[in-house]
């Protein structure tokens, strides 16, 4: 008789998202008149840049042709793409990727939740509290995160790296030494970041303990700082120690149409001298087809001149929503942070409210939807989300409502 992975009864709840997609749908069915802003789930509003949309009706077109037609992509993606990302995201920020270490894929979120299965079933990981969720529930998936405790909302073997206020919420080094370190910078769902100094400091940890770390830069063409990364392989020694794993959702719009890539040098290999490199790409030649032809074409156009133009053109009107929020916000009282290199705001709850609390008083009073800070970790208690990703509109909508409650 079959049996099911039992690591999966472990999982606490329903994923985050999915629990608060069913709360708007049940106040929305129960209050059908009103008129419900969201700046819950980070998902983009623009419509797609135009010079991305002429690539697509140009892909589409060749596809209606024979000699242009193209069925299987190549499983690690096409070459016109892979050689646009090494010149644009990392020659060009003086970082040593080549094309062959470019895995591209259906998106960062899928990358960010299988890679853990190159990994040994009895690595430790480290991540900072509060977290992106897929990477804790994919190593649980896994059966890498031991006995979770409801009380604490945390798992045994997971080591947890607090980000509060009081660190700036950086995270510090752990006591016990991880073997794999999930990073995410600019982070979701802080919105905070560190200085390229302080990742170095991270690269040079991992390399002295043999740790690897995992490297979430989807939000990287947010960052408006100087001395901040935009990926870790900008900081020396990072080939021996790091996986990046990058996004086409928010930099250009590709939330419906899917887009990524992970980057996994050739330099990195486990204590036994073994390649990740040809085990991702073991990995994925037998569990992946490419990402479709039409989709990377358009990925091809986010790094032509105009492409190139239009997205920042799309990021700065994100940018000045977070700048409304966090002055808005900022100007009712409330304590905040994030919103400048990261279209995430952080907020601290007013008047003691649990996150969950002040989700439902902002969804009943104000009709606007945000993320509730502990639905990322238990270091989220007492913090709340918004995002910059709404229309404008919406945003200095939501804003005013807020200021009024
Ligand atoms: C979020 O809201 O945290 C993100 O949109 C989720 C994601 O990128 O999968």
């Amino acid at each position: 008789m079959f049996k099911v992975n039992d690591n999966y009864l472990k999982l606490p709840g329903s994923y985050l998202f999915s629990t608060i997609g069913r709360k708007v749908r049940e106040y929305k069915e129960a209050n059908p008149d009103k008129d419900v802003i969201s700046l819950g789930i980070g998902d983009v509003t623009q419509p797609l840049a135009p010079a991305i949309i002429d690539s697509l009706h140009k892909a589409v077109d060749e596809m209606a042709v024979k000699e242009t037609f193209r069925g299987y992509a190549p499983d690690l993606g096409y070459e016109f793409l892979r050689n646009a990302i090494v010149k644009n995201d990392f020659e060009a920020r003086g970082a040593k990727v080549t094309a062959d270490e470019i895995f591209v894929s259906d998106g960062a979120k899928s990358d960010s939740g299988n890679i853990q299965e190159i990994f040994s079933a009895d690595n430790k990981i480290a991540v900072c509290d509060p977290v992106y969720p897929v990477y804790v529930d994919t190593n649980a998936m896994a059966g890498r995160t031991g006995v979770y405790n409801k009380d604490t909302e945390l798992w045994s073997d997971v080591i947890y790296m607090p980000c509060k206020a009081e660190n700036g919420f950086a995270p510090e080094f752990p006591s016990e030494v991880p073997d794999i370190i999930y990073l995410c910078f600019p982070n979701n769902p802080t919105g905070a970041t560190i200085t390229k100094d302080a990742l170095q400091k991270w690269v040079d940890y991992a390399n002295e303990h043999k740790a690897v770390i995992i490297y979430d830069a989807a939000y990287e063409a947010y960052i408006s700082e100087d001395n901040v990364a935009h990926t870790i392989y900008e900081c020396e020694g990072a080939r021996t120690c790091a996986i990046e794993l990058r996004s086409f959702s928010k930099n250009a719009g590709f939330t419906g149409t899917r887009l990524g890539y992970t980057v996994v040098p050739k330099d990195l290999k486990d204590a036994d001298g073994t390649a990740l490199n040809a085990l991702w790409a073991r990995r994925h030649g037998t569990k992946f087809n490419g990402a479709p032809y039409i989709i990377q074409r358009a990925g091809e156009a986010v790094y032509s001149e105009e492409g190139k133009r239009q997205t920042r053109e799309q990021i700065a009107y994100y940018m000045n929503n977070a700048k409304i929020i966090k002055e808005g916000l900022a100007s009712a009282g409330y304590s905040v942070s994030g919103g400048v290199n990261a279209p995430y705001i952080w907020l601290a709850t007013p008047n003691g409210m649990t996150s969950w609390e002040f989700f439902d008083h902002l969804l009943e009073n104000a009709n606007v939807v945000g993320t509730p800070g502990s639905g990322f970790g238990p270091s989220g208690e007492g913090y709340f989300r918004l995002t910059a990703f709404g229309t404008y509109e919406n945003t200095v909508e939501a804003l005013e409502r807020i200021k009024r409650l």
